[in-house]
């Protein structure tokens, strides 16, 4: 044993620590040796019970990722996992009671199924989360999980890795006692009042498992919630058939069944997505040229200037990481607005029971409204979210500069425009920033921050920090048009408005990409942001336009009639009064019409070619954007599309798909469309050269560092 195992001893009682810092991760050494522990807690006449506990601040985290890729690609043959050491322990004469603290999720909740008691500090999470990276427990979770909290519990865990707190595991039996105090001393206490007893094993454990009658209707339920709330993922599927199995078959022959899902999914494509995200999210965080020990600028307060749609929505974002925030508008009546979007959105979740009307007061009491910039001198940092435009934004900044304390960060939540033109309007350029949060900013996990030309690394860290505080998954982007996320959705939408005049439907268009696996399809999605948005911006831009490449031509013309989309009752689809689409005759009628006077060949097309050319639009723009710098990895993009654009996350993000269709092929199709329809389909230089050497996205690493 080393150190990653410990067995010591109070009198009569082993305590076998598992000390693998951070979080305790189950990797195949640390189940080896405590295997060892159990052996020797076995073979020792002056031990009567074992008290199963882990150090520092949690329990066991869950198996080790690295592992599960390990085993996918080849590097290492699955032994047999977990599932002799859960038997070794539920096997062994004494009890061994598990000590639980902080998180115990997959493996770890597995591995404390397995012990013949379960105590728990109130502080502690328990699931079995795997589902959230494709795939099921494997060491028997599905089997021992139902045998002590019940089918209908077990079935909600597995499927859909949600977390229980001590509290409801106690409820449900998953734990046998709450622990407030030291929770090792009250472990050993346990493990003292139970010695002696023949040690319950939780296989034999039927009592709960209920009657075909009765769990039926349980399973069907789940199937029914997954089909709609995990839409495309097999892995909920496969959760609810392993818990299925446990009513139906023996201890053993479930946990073969389990086994034999579990390597379904690991195999799939989908599991490899779902980690590959999981590694991406941690790998965001690295930035080559900004190191960790960047020194930080500490975020005690806040203000927002514009209390809009978005504003309003980042003032809670601060509140809710409990940071004080001054939130400014131009006047009265819009200031009032904001603050009462603010209050319905806080009234709506704890009318869900999301949030408790004490943290909503809570929360409420740091939100401090105003019409001046009298107090924006203390804030430690500002984000701007007044209307874009570049004069009023430059307008604002300069006020910034004349008002804000040296060192303050001042960001932009601009999604459109120069963070470097916007930073020119202050004597602090290096102050300037961009945090481009997404609509509801409340909601939405994922903020793009934006590195001006100027920008230093200590506002840079000091944003990436901020965003895991603020509960958001921070992603480091450069400076262009639409940086990375809406720079790329646009090649997305204009190909779904081509299609459309082309000769599909919206209806037709929405739906394939739905089935693909989108949240919502492009239009739908359009008429939800509001089509006048685009139709101002492209009028702005018209004069970047090129002679002679193909511009789309139906969706302005839905704005002239005054069709913008849900807020007007009507875009590309018509609108009830519970802003529910409908398909629209009368629409789909004008937009033929106008796309036949504007010459455009009306066909049919499949599901598979919208697929295509809205998602290889989005992959060949994806690969410019890697290769200019704008983006640091083909992962950051996947990051931003699967938490920003409804992106599904079984599919792993845009270029990570891409490579899961072979570059090569995409290639391919990419070639075809730039023969079919022009310039605006040219192959990425990036991709090109890939197909050429071979190789994927996901293997490429941009020399550069971030851009600007
Ligand atoms: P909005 O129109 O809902 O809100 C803008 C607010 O700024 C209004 O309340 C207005 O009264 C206020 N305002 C205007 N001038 C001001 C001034 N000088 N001082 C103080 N307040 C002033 O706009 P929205 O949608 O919240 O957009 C704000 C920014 O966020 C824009 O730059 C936009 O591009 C960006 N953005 C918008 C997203 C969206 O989905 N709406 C998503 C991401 C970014």
């Amino acid at each position: 044993m080393d150190d990653l195992v410990q067995l010591t001893r109070d009198n009569e009682i082993a305590i076998i620590t598992i000390n693998n810092p951070p979080v305790n991760v189950l990797s195949p050494t640390v189940a080896q040796n405590i295997a060892k522990a159990i052996e020797r807690v076995g073979s020792d006449d002056s031990l009567n019970a074992a008290v199963l506990i882990g150090a520092g601040r949690t329990f066991i985290a869950g198996a080790d990722i690295k592992e599960l890729s390990k085993i996918t690609s080849g590097k290492t043959q699955r032994r047999e996992g977990l599932l002799p050491l859960l038997r070794q322990i539920e096997d062994l004469k004494k009890p061994v009671v598990v000590a639980i603290h902080g998180n115990a999720f997959g493996g770890g909740l597995e591995l404390a199924m397995a012990g013949h008691y379960r105590v728990a500090h109130s502080n502690t999470q328990l699931g079995q989360t795997e589902v959230k990276l494709g795939i099921i427990p494997g060491a028997g979770g599905t089997q021992r999980l139902p045998r002590l909290v019940g089918i209908a519990k077990a079935v909600e865990m597995c499927a859909e890795g949600n977390l229980i707190n001590a509290q409801e595991a106690l409820k449900f039996g998953l734990v046998d006692r709450l622990i407030e105090g030291d929770l090792l001393a009250e472990g050993v206490r346990f493990a003292r009042e139970v010695s002696g007893k023949t040690p319950p094993k939780t296989r034999e454990r039927n009592e709960k498992l209920g009657t075909p009658e009765h769990n039926e209707p349980l399973f069907a339920a789940a199937r029914e919630k997954a089909c709609a709330k995990q839409r495309g993922m097999m892995a909920p599927f496969a959760a609810i058939d392993a818990v299925e199995a446990a009513t139906r078959l023996p201890f053993d022959e479930g946990c073969e069944v389990e086994k034999k899902l579990f390597r379904e999914c690991l195999f799939s494509d989908q599991s490899k997505a779902l980690i590959h995200l999981f590694f991406g999210e941690r790998e965001v965080a690295k930035i080559p040229d900004v190191p960790k020990d960047t020194p930080i600028i500490p975020i005690n307060s806040a203000a927002v200037v514009g209390a809009g749609t978005m504003g309003g929505g980042i003032a809670m974002v601060f509140a809710n990481a409990g940071i004080a925030v001054l939130l400014k508008d131009a006047d009265q009546p819009a200031l009032d607005r904001g603050l009462d979007t603010i209050r319905k959105n806080y009234h709506s979740s704890v009318k869900r029971g999301r949030v408790t009307q004490q943290f909503v007061d809570e929360r409420l009491k740091l939100i401090q409204p105003t019409l001046t910039y009298d107090d924006f001198g203390k804030v430690d940092m500002v984000i701007e979210a007044v209307f874009e435009g570049m004069a009023l934004k430059k307008e604002v900044f300069a006020q910034l500069d004349r008002v804000c304390q040296k060192g303050a960060i001042l960001a932009s939540n601009t999604s459109t425009l120069n963070i470097d033109e916007i930073a020119s309007a202050t004597s602090r350029p290096e102050a300037v920033i961009g945090t481009h949060f997404f609509s509801p900013a409340n909601v939405m996990r994922l903020l793009e921050i934006v590195r001006g030309k100027w920008t230093s690394k200590e506002v840079i860290a000091t944003c990436m920090q901020l965003s895991k505080k603020l509960g958001k998954i921070g992603v480091l982007v450069g400076n262009c048009r639409g940086f990375v996320g809406n720079r790329m959705f646009h090649h997305y939408v204009r190909e779904a408005v081509f299609l459309v005049e082309e000769g599909a439907t919206p209806q037709a268009v929405d739906q394939a990409l739905s089935d693909f696996g989108m949240a919502l399809g492009p239009l739908a999605t359009g008429d939800l942001a509001g089509l006048d948005v685009g139709w101002r911006i492209r009028k702005e831009y018209r004069h970047l336009e090129k002679p002679g490449v193909r511009q789309p031509v139906v969706g302005d013309r839905l704005c002239e009639l005054g069709r913008y989309g849900q807020k007007t009752g009507a875009g590309w689809y018509k609108y009830d009064e519970n802003r529910r689409a409908i398909p629209d005759p009368e629409a789909n009628e004008l937009v033929r019409k106008w796309a036949i006077e504007a010459g455009i060949p009306q066909r049919h097309i499949s599901s598979e070619e919208i697929v295509e050319r809205c998602i290889y639009a989005l992959v060949n723009e994806g690969a410019r954007i890697i290769e200019e710098g704008i983006a640091l990895r083909a992962g950051d993009i996947d990051i931003i599309y699967v938490n920003g654009y409804g992106f599904p996350a079984y599919r792993g993000g845009p270029m990570w798909y891409a490579d899961t269709v072979g570059l090569k092929k995409v290639y391919e199709r990419i070639c075809e469309f730039h023969r079919e329809f022009g310039e605006l389909w040219e192959p990425a230089p990036l991709l090109t050269r890939l197909v050429e050497e071979g190789k994927t996205f996901g293997e490429f690493t941009s020399v550069q560092t971030v851009m600007a």
